[in-house]
């Protein structure tokens, strides 16, 4: 009953973790209210056009004024009776489906004319777009506009007399089909064919006359027998409201709204609106900013020398080189100085070097003594002397100079931060020999630590695996010591965890790869390297990727070298909460299988896609780890593995990872595997991944039962561990742990 009640919270806790956030789609404006259809069938439907009223509270019409109002029925749009095939708001145009007027000669000599009337409201047959055509062989059309009590017409003629010869196909040449502008500002209009009496109607008895857009209409002789089109693309020119702008605006009911303007050029009824330049979007709902720099349209000479301002952009030079960035001047060496002004500088400077020459030397002297003092303040000769007695001179740290960091980093400018924690804050930094580097400021060392800080640098500096982030140098002229570490660009494996996106087969496979990666890089820290290196702060924000997704095991700033013939080191309790390892935080006594704990944690992350701990759930699930253990506990492990990873096809490694995991989370760090251990099973499971060939003797049924006993022998350590996570609480706020926000 219980299990029961437990399994449906498990449930509950997945289905809520599993709704998917609303995400919106920034790159395509909203071109319709909110709580409006906005498309009918596959016409899109921008405000101020609409259907109906919205659905949001209130009720309010979907359109601007009822000569906008459009209605859908099914998949097609109607403009009043008439189809609508597209809008737009850039050109302010509207595209019709229009009919025709025609007029047919029967053998009893009969007419039936048929013409055609188009309600055009107060918008216009679009001059630019269309052209008036009348087709028949002895026959003129023409089209009357009849609006607010004006009145006038236009119209074309063909006759051929009976010579046949001169009429072509797909030329509106004059006969058997002619044509003629549209005027503007012609509304609500009238079309009528006509036939000349007595005509010699060679080819056909029918006369057609029709407004159509301008390269629709191929002309065919027979056509004028029987006309093939039904329907007939027509464009109308549309704008706002029934006034001037300068009139609408001091009666407070333009309808331009934030970021545009009010246009009437070239209207002769109303007014349209436009975004301002710089800005895109539909002006009736407002316009946003253009990522000028996104585009090809900017001025500058590629995209890395733009920066995108509200409105426009602006270009700049990289430092150290002059010129505004645009492509008409570029960026060259600061070197064409022009004349005067070198006059006029000299003197000026001169003068300045004169009276402030002994105050600056005194300064510079006062500088030097002062990076002197720092440089063997933080170990600067033993390093030097470190340095000249190395034998492996090609991978010796560089020691870089204030200034060179501080011109890489910009001064140190803030936005070149990629990253603040416990042990100090890290810039991207640009070097001189165009290396791109990761500059850490790290918080005060310790007087009494500074060899041992030397010692890290050095043995670091050497350490050369393609899992661990290397480092470069360092920079001792300050009181508190800058690292040079080389650049991993691809963020952390934390935000790769915790960033919400799709997860699949593919997901668990990059997981294990990572896992293993870095697994591979601790077991070499702790084993490989000439002296045994406790990184003491693994965690997924610890480890970075590059750009294929390989993992770079970083930071050390926790790290403590441990000399050969000691294998414990009492150091005041140090790390990150929920990575911590439990039998350290009792004794302070640090052992290398502290990091297999933390990275018994790491596992369970890229098991469960859960961060490590979380204040907002319930007490049970606060410590993953404690609440993964009780899941393997209760034989529930997939009810915790994250959702999507699991297929028929990996169950078997995600298990495996799951007792290796809860293999490195055992409470007496002496029962947990070694890293070497650790990184060699996950090898073994990522080669079984590829070739499930090699194992086929092992079966899902036989992990199975690993797993249970892997989970029954953790019964009771799962138990205590709950207790000691209640004591982690209260000791929470005494000892030393880098919270984190919460990682
Ligand atoms: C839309 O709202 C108006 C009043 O704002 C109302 O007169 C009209 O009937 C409504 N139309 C529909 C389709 O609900
Ligand atoms: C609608 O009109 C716009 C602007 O004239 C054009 O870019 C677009 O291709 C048209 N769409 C269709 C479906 O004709
Ligand atoms: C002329 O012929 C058409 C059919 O061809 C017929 O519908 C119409 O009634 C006739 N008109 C007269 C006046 O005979
Ligand atoms: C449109 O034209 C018809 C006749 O052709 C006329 O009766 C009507 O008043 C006109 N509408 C407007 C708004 O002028
Ligand atoms: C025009 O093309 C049609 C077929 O599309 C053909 O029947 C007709 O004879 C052609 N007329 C001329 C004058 O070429
Ligand atoms: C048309 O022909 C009839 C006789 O066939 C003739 O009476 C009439 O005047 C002609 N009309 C014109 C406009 O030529
Ligand atoms: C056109 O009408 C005349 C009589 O008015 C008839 O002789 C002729 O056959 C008709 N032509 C066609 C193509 O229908
Ligand atoms: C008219 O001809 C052009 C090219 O000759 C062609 O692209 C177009 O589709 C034709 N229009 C129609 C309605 O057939
Ligand atoms: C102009 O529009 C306003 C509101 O839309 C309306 O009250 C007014 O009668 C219109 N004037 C004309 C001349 O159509
Ligand atoms: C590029 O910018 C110019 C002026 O800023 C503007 O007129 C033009 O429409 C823009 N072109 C594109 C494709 O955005
Ligand atoms: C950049 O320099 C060129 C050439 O000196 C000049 O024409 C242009 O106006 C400058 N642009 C800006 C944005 O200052």
């Amino acid at each position: 009953m219980l299990n029961m009640l437990a399994l449906a919270l498990v449930v509950v806790i997945i289905t809520v973790a599993v709704v998917p956030h609303q995400t919106l789609s920034a790159t395509t404006p909203k071109q319709a209210l909110p709580g409006c259809k906005s498309t009918c069938g596959n016409v899109q439907i921008p405000y101020p056009f609409g259907i109906g009223n919205s659905s949001t509270p209130g009720h309010r019409p979907c359109f601007l004024d009822r000569k906008f109002k459009l209605t859908c029925d099914g998949s097609i749009l109607y403009y009043g009776n008439v189809r609508v095939s597209n809008i737009s708001f850039l050109s302010h145009q509207i595209d019709l489906l229009a009919s025709f007027a025609s007029l047919c000669h029967q053998q009893n000599g009969s007419e039936l004319p048929k013409s055609y009337h188009l309600r055009t409201g107060s918008f216009s047959i679009s001059s630019n777009e269309n052209k008036l055509l009348t087709v028949g062989s002895d026959s003129y059309g023409y089209v009357n506009s009849y609006f607010n009590g004006e009145s006038y017409s236009t119209g074309c003629l063909t006759s051929s007399h009976g010579n046949t010869k001169r009429i072509k196909n797909g030329t509106c040449s004059g006969i058997g089909c002619c044509q003629v502008d549209i005027p503007p500002g012609m509304r609500n209009i009238t079309l009528r064919a006509r036939v000349f009496h007595n005509s010699t109607l060679d080819w056909g008895n029918c006369s057609y006359s029709f407004v159509v857009k301008n390269g629709f209409y191929n002309f065919s002789t027979t056509d004028i027998q029987s006309f093939p089109h039904k329907k007939i693309p027509l464009v109308l020119d549309w704008t706002v409201g029934n006034k001037s702008c300068d009139d609408s605006n001091s009666k407070g009911n333009e309808a331009c709204k934030w970021n545009s303007y009010c246009d009437d050029k070239d209207t002769d009824f109303g007014y349209r609106c436009r975004c301002k330049d710089g800005y895109e979007g539909n002006p009736y709902l407002g316009c946003t900013d253009i990522d000028e720099c996104k585009t090809d349209n900017h001025t500058c000479i590629s995209e890395q020398n733009c920066v995108n301002t509200i409105g426009s952009h602006t270009c700049f030079c990289p430092k150290g080189l002059s010129g505004n960035g645009t492509k008409e001047e570029g960026c060259h060496k600061r070197d064409v100085v022009p004349k005067v002004v070198i006059g006029v500088g000299a003197a000026i400077v001169i003068l300045f070097v004169g009276t402030t020459s002994l105050y600056l030397i005194y300064q510079k002297r006062k500088l030097v003594k002062l990076r002197e003092k720092y440089f063997q303040q933080n170990g600067g000769s033993i390093l030097l002397q470190q340095l000249s007695t190395s034998e492996n001179s090609s991978r010796i740290t560089q020691i870089f100079t204030e200034e060179e960091l501080k011109k890489a980093t910009n001064n140190f400018d803030e936005s070149l931060i990629i990253g603040s924690g416990g042990f100090g804050t890290v810039f991207k930094g640009y070097l001189a020999d165009n290396r791109v580097v990761a500059v850490k400021k790290s918080k005060i060392v310790d007087e009494s630590q500074k060899e041992q800080f030397i010692n890290e640098v050095i043995v670091l500096s050497q350490i050369n695996h393609r899992n661990v982030v290397k480092l470069l140098g360092c920079c001792l002229e300050r009181e508190v010591p800058l690292l040079v570490y080389e650049f991993v660009n691809n963020g952390t494996l934390y935000d790769f965890i915790h960033t919400e996106r799709k997860v699949n087969n593919e997901t668990w496979k990059t997981h294990l790869r990572i896992a293993a990666e870095s697994a591979g890089a601790l077991s070499y820290l702790h084993s490989a390297a000439s002296i045994p290196i406790i990184h003491r702060d693994v965690k997924t924000a610890n480890i970075l990727l590059d750009n294929t997704y390989t993992a770079k095991v970083s930071d050390f700033g926790a790290s403590r070298l441990v000399p050969i013939d000691q294998t414990e080191i009492a150091t005041m309790v140090q790390g990150t909460f929920g990575y911590l390892d439990p039998e350290y935080m009792r004794t302070s006594q640090l052992t290398e299988k502290s990091d297999v704990y933390s990275f018994g944690v790491v596992l369970v992350e890229l098991l469960t896609g859960e961060k490590p701990y979380s204040f907002g759930k319930p007490e049970e699930k606060r410590s993953l780890t404690n609440h993964f253990l009780s899941c393997l506990k209760e034989d529930r492990l997939f009810d915790i593995v994250q959702i999507g990873i699991v297929n028929e096809e990996n169950k078997k490694e995600i298990m495996e990872v799951a007792i290796l995991a809860a293999k490195c989370l055992r409470l007496n760090g002496e029962e947990r595997p070694s890293m070497k251990e650790v990184a060699m099973e996950l090898e073994g499971i990522r080669i079984m991944e590829k070739h499930p060939w090699i194992n086929t003797d092992q079966n899902v049924e036989e992990t199975q039962h690993l797993l249970h006993e892997a989970s029954s022998s953790i019964y009771e350590l799962g138990d205590s561990s709950s207790h000691q996570y209640a004591g982690y609480d209260s000791i929470r706020d005494h000892v030393l742990i880098a919270l984190d926000d919460g990682r």
